[in-house]
C-alpha cells in the first residue's frame, strides 16, 4: 500500500518542524544556557526543574498519544462516506474516571509542591554569613552599592556598575530595588529571575561556585533599550578578590597635566559631573538630574552602557560620547562633541581606575 502524497506531505511538515525545535535548541556557546547551574541556587532550581519536566512530558505523552489513539482509531473511514453517520451511543458521565482524573492530577500536583516549596523557601532566605549588596536596576543599566563588611574585606562602601563581582564561593544576598520601572534581575547560571519592582525590595541570592564570568541581563520587558540591559556577574578567587576590593577603595589620582587634565576640567563643563558620581572628585550629582553609573573606576571594567560595549576597544566609546543613543532610550544627553573634546575627555576616563 502506497502512502496518500498528503500524507506524506504532512509527514514531511511534522519532520521539518521537528528538525527545525531540534536545531535551533542546539549552540555550542551558550553562556547563558540556564540548564548549566554553576552555584548551589541554580543547581536547586535546576534539580527541581528536571523532574518536573520528566512528569510534564509523561502527561504529555499520555493525554497527546489518547488524542491521537481516539483520532485515528475511530475516524470517519472512506468506505463510510456513502452511508450517512450512525449516531453514536450516548453516554453521560463515568463516575470512576471522573474520579480518577481529578484525583491522579492532584496526587501529581501535591507531589510538585511537596518537593518545590522548601526551594522557594531557601531561595528566599537570608543567610548566615552571606554577604550583602544593593542592587538598582534602571533604564538601562544596572547598579552596584557595597556596604562596608570587613568579613569580606569591604572597608570602605563600593559603588559599580553594569558588572558585579563577588567572591566565588560566597553566598551573596542581594537587595534589589528600582529606580523607574519594573525590571528582572537574572544570571541564569547562578539563579534563576527576580523581578525589581519600584518602591520595593526583593531579595535573591547568588552563589558562584568557580572563579568566572556569567552572563545575564533583565529579564522583564522594561522599555526601548530592554534588550541591551544586560549585565556580567565575576566571581573571584580569593587572591583577585582581594585585589579588587583593593583597587575599589584606592582613591583616584587627579590628573594634573596634559590631555586627562584638560578632560576633567571638561567633564564639568560639559555637564558629565552632574549626573555621573566619581568618588573624590566628582561627588555632588545634580538634584532631579537622571543617575547615571559611577565612573570612579571605569576603567577596570570590561564593558559599559549595560555591558552592550567593550571599554577595550577605544572606538565603543568613542562612538558613544559622539552619539549616545546609539543604544536607544539611552537617557544620557550630551551635546555635539568636536573629536578634539572627545580625545580629551577620553583621556580623563583613562586615569579613571
Ligand atoms: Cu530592564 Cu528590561
Amino acid at each position: 500500500m502506497t502512502k496518500s502524497p498528503r500524507l506524506r506531505r504532512a509527514g514531511q511538515v511534522v519532520l521539518g518542524l521537528a528538525l527545525t525545535l531540534i536545531v535551533a535548541g542546539c549552540a555550542s556557546n551558550a553562556p547563558q544556557d540556564t540548564l548549566k547551574p554553576e552555584g548551589k541556587y541554580a543547581r536547586q532550581i535546576d534539580n527541581l526543574f528536571k523532574p518536573v519536566f520528566l512528569i510534564a512530558v509523561v502527561v504529555f505523552i499520555l493525554v497527546e498519544g489518547l488524542v491521537l489513539f481516539s483520532v485515528l482509531k475511530y475516524r470517519r473511514r472512506s468506505d463510510d462516506l456513502d452511508e450517512p453517520a450512525d449516531f453514536p451511543e450516548q453516554i453521560h458521565g463515568s463516575t470512576k474516571l471522573e474520579i480518577g482524573w481529578t484525583i491522579l492530577p492532584a496526587v501529581v500536583l501535591g507531589l510538585v509542591a511537596i518537593v518545590t516549596i522548601p526551594v522557594i523557601f531557601t531561595l528566599n532566605s537570608h543567610p548566615k554569613g552571606s554577604m550583602d549588596i544593593t542592587v538598582t536596576g534602571q533604564k538601562y543599566w544596572w547598579a552596584y552599592d557595597y556596604p562596608t563588611q570587613p568579613d569580606v574585606g569591604i572597608t570602605k562602601a563600593i559603588t559599580t556598575a553594569n558588572e558585579l563581582h563577588i567572591p566565588a564561593g560566597k553566598t551573596v544576598y542581594l537587595s534589589l530595588k528600582s529606580k523607574d520601572v519594573i525590571h528582572s534581575f537574572w544570571a541564569p547560571r547562578l539563579n534563576g529571575k527576580r523581578d525589581v519592582v519600584p518602591g520595593r525590595v526583593h531579595t535573591w541570592l547568588l552563589q558562584a561556585d568557580k572563579p568566572g564570568v556569567y552572563s545575564g541581563q533583565c529579564a522583564e520587558f522594561c522599555g526601548t533599550s530592554h534588550a541591551n540591559m544586560r549585565l556580567k556577574v565575576v566571581a573571584h578567587d580569593p587572591a583577585s578578590w582581594d585585589k579588587w576590593v583593593a583597587t575599589m577603595e584606592a582613591p583616584l589620582t587627579k590628573p594634573t597635566s596634559g590631555l586627562a587634565a584638560e578632560g576633567y576640567t571638561l567633564f564639568q563643563q560639559k555637564g558629565c559631573s552632574g549626573c555621573h558620581k566619581v568618588d573624590g572628585q566628582w561627588d555632588e550629582v545634580a538634584a532631579g538630574n537622571p543617575s547615571a553609573p559611577n565612573l570612579t573606576k571605569l576603567f577596570t571594567r570590561d564593558c559599559f552602557a549595560g555591558c552592550i560595549y567593550n571599554l577595550d576597544d577605544r572606538n565603543e566609546l568613542e562612538a558613544w560620547l559622539r552619539n549616545p543613543q546609539r543604544k536607544a532610550g539611552s537617557l544620557m544627553k550630551i551635546g555635539q562633541l568636536s573629536e578634539d573634546e572627545i580625545d580629551r575627555l577620553y583621556a580623563y576616563l583613562q586615569t579613571l581606575k
